[in-house]
């Protein structure tokens, strides 16, 4: 609230001699400082960025973007799970990492079938915009083959995970409470692959799309 009175006030003050209405001018500077904090998208991934790329809702990966699994990413994820076993949480050696833009087709226009397409654009990314097509993301599994963190015994695995997977590089893709930039349903065993900044981007406590300033949400159809 003190932060949309400032910014109501300054519009005021540089607009005291113009003939606009307050109400206008407050909108507009409002939109600029929007503009000037997040990189608006062209609608499409920038692959120049490597493993820092940016893939949601705003951002779409070509059809013909295929480049399997990163293999650096590849040998973290199984790693990370190595170490889990051995600390004894109940992990499968299995993990969901990448998909192409046809498998991404398919499965979800299973989920479409399935529950609607409103409620499955809440967890399904469209073909061509789902991370895992990048070969960074990695769902995790628990020792029944389900997803981690659908079960209740998976607690203490989760809390684990979420704590140490930036020391391999990775980072919690899908948070509580920040449905509304990454675009998903909080995800607790997505795990999205970034290297190094991923212990700077764990301790910020944001989501990529905040870490880099760069607009996330829904699709814009
Ligand atoms: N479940 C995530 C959002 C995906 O489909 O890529
Ligand atoms: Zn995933």
């Amino acid at each position: 609230k003190k932060f949309i009175y400032m910014v109501a006030s300054l519009a005021f003050l540089t607009a005291c001699h113009s003939t606009t209405t307050t109400e206008t001018t407050q909108t507009t500077a409002t939109t600029e400082q929007t503009t000037a904090a997040i990189k608006q998208s062209n609608g499409e991934a920038d692959l120049s960025l490597g493993i820092q790329m940016i893939v949601n809702k705003k951002h779409k990966l070509p059809a013909d973007y295929n480049p399997g699994e990163n293999p650096n990413a590849g040998e973290k994820v199984r790693e990370l799970i190595k170490k889990m076993q051995e600390l004894g949480f109940s992990i499968s050696n299995q993990y969901s990492g990448f998909r192409s833009y046809e498998y991404q087709t398919k499965l979800y226009q299973n989920y479409v079938n399935k529950d609607g397409k409103e409620a499955a654009d809440t967890y399904s990314a469209r073909p061509g915009y789902s991370e895992h097509q990048t070969g960074l993301a990695f769902d995790i599994l628990n020792g029944t083959g389900g997803l981690l963190g659908e079960n209740p015994q998976d607690e203490k695995a989760i809390e684990w995970l979420h704590s140490h997977a930036h020391e391999y590089g990775f980072i919690v893709r899908f948070q509580e409470g920040k449905e509304a930039i990454t675009g998903y349903q909080a995800e607790a065993w997505h795990l999205r692959y970034v290297g190094d900044i991923a212990e700077k981007i764990y301790t910020s406590k944001l989501t990529l799309e905040e870490y880099f300033g760069v607009e996330g949400g829904n699709y814009d159809d």
